[in-house]
């Protein structure tokens, strides 16, 4: 397994781009299944777990074709199976979404459903709730697998009971050939809910209103092939922007679209750096140690959870003190066990994180809990004194395209080593 190692202390500086969302790409890439068709889509992120959904379409049954770095043409017609084994869902959360794709397509889709995640149980009673309000019928199998069947899907009014990203992907992707007209209430609207309606749509769906609480999706018979590009990644490019400000550097972040990342922007902005916001780029600059701040992660467009663990390690060496709560999943402070081994001074008291601010942390061996925390990880390397090395970073691999290249390129003193001793970092029940 390998590590990576930073001596920290280097101000970052200079360009960095953004790749494709890792969100919007695992839902996409499942939706293409509803074309029968080619699709190439475009700016897709190196990563892992878009390797994953796409060697599950190839098992399913695609064909699939990598045209350059982050081009694909994925033919669909050829898939042949609604059956998602454990072993090709068990490292991929986002594997959910074949249930709603394969069940469109077929009227049947029987998926193996990942494990829960590090940062707390991760239900799927209203995706199931959505499906059945569709006419679908769910059962529980052995082995972990959930059997939806639905001869004819037909489209109704759907209410989530909480804001769930997930269940709002899989309900658009169930009810787009649906009989007559769906509607979301309480739909989620982050940035890759929007995204792939405007996939849906080029497909020949007919999504409305996504982006608002409220999607409207009048089924259509046939769907078809088409060419699209991702939009960038807004986690990636919060991560970089945080990171500038906790270095005290000055980075110019290209191909982000700076609307998704106003809740992030207005934080640094709190604690004392500044951004400028072009077209399609951000300036960020870290005026000196950092000013706290609070910060509570809320669904879009509140401050996004998936940016909770790296945002408070900026917060550990502010001036002063800082209060983060989460607001999205029970619990997602998993990562404050490493931090306070590099010196940070964080009480976590149930969903709420108190950061006494502390000038500098500490370089030491650490390990990622999970995707985010491993980039926080990053982070803390980076801003700390001496070396740090961090373990199990396939997490860090799923969502982080050429992290290390990237942060390199900005004058980091990071890099990748291979150590075959070093634990198996992941097992059945680990999934982002
Ligand atoms: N929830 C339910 N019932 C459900 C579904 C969700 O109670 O049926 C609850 C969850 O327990 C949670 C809240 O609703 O408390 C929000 O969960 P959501 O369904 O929105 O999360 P998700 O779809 O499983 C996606 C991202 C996560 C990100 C969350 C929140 C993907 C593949 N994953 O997860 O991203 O944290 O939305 O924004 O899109 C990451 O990228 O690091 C990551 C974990």
């Amino acid at each position: 397994m390998d590590k990576i190692f930073i001596n920290g202390g280097n101000p970052l500086r200079g360009e960095v781009t953004i790749s494709g969302a890792k969100n919007a790409a695992v839902a996409i890439l499942p939706a293409i299944i509803l074309a029968q068709d080619v699709c190439r889509v475009e700016n897709i992120p190196a990563i892992s777990d878009v390797d994953m959904m796409i060697r599950i379409l190839h098992q399913l049954g695609a064909k699939t074709k990598m045209i350059d770095d982050t081009t694909y043409e994925i033919d669909s017609s050829t898939i042949n199976s609604y059956v998602v084994t454990h072993d090709m869902t068990k490292h991929l959360r986002a594997s959910y979404y074949l249930i709603g794709a394969l069940l469109a397509r077929f009227g049947r889709a029987k998926v193996a459903m990942p494990g829960g995640c590090n940062f707390g149980v991760r239900p799927i009673d209203q995706h199931i709730k959505g499906f059945q309000l569709l006419g679908a019928e769910v059962s529980f199998k052995e082995n972990a697998m959930i059997d939806v069947e639905a001869p004819e899907l037909t489209g109704g009014l759907v209410y989530f009971d909480v804001v769930s990203v997930g269940a709002t992907i899989n309900l658009m992707l169930a009810a787009v050939k649906a009989k007559g007209l769906t509607i979301i209430e309480n739909a989620a609207k982050e940035p890759h809910i929007v995204d792939l309606a405007n996939f849906l749509n080029s497909m020949g769906a007919d999504v409305r209103g996504a982006g608002t609480d409220v999607i409207k999706i009048r089924g259509v018979e046939q769907m078809h092939g088409c060419t699209y590009s991702i939009i960038p990644d807004q986690i990636e490019a919060g991560t970089f922007m945080v990171a500038a400000v906790a270095t005290k550097g000055e980075v110019l972040i290209k191909n982000v679209i700076p609307k998704h990342l106003e809740s992030i922007t207005a934080k640094l902005l709190q604690s004392g750096a500044t951004v400028e916001e072009y077209d399609d780029s951000v300036l960020v600059k870290g005026n000196g140690r950092p000013g706290k701040c609070n910060v509570k992660t809320m669904p879009h467009p509140g401050f996004p959870t998936d940016m909770q663990p790296q945002i408070a390690t900026m917060l550990a060496i502010a001036d002063g003190t800082s209060i983060v709560s989460e607001g999205v999943w029970d619990s997602r402070f998993q990562y404050v066990e490493q931090l306070t081994r590099m010196g940070a001074n964080i009480s976590v008291n149930g969903k709420a994180a108190t950061i006494e601010g502390v000038e500098t942390l500490n370089g030491s061996p650490v390990k990622a809990d999970d995707l985010r925390a491993g980039a926080a990880m990053l982070i803390a390397g980076l801003v700390a004194k001496g070396t740090t090395s961090i373990e199990n970073i396939v997490y860090i691999d799923r969502g982080y395209d050429n992290v290390v290249g990237k942060f390199q390129a900005l004058g980091a003193d990071i890099w990748r080593v291979n150590d075959a001793d070093s634990p198996k970092a992941l097992d059945d029940s680990e999934a982002v």
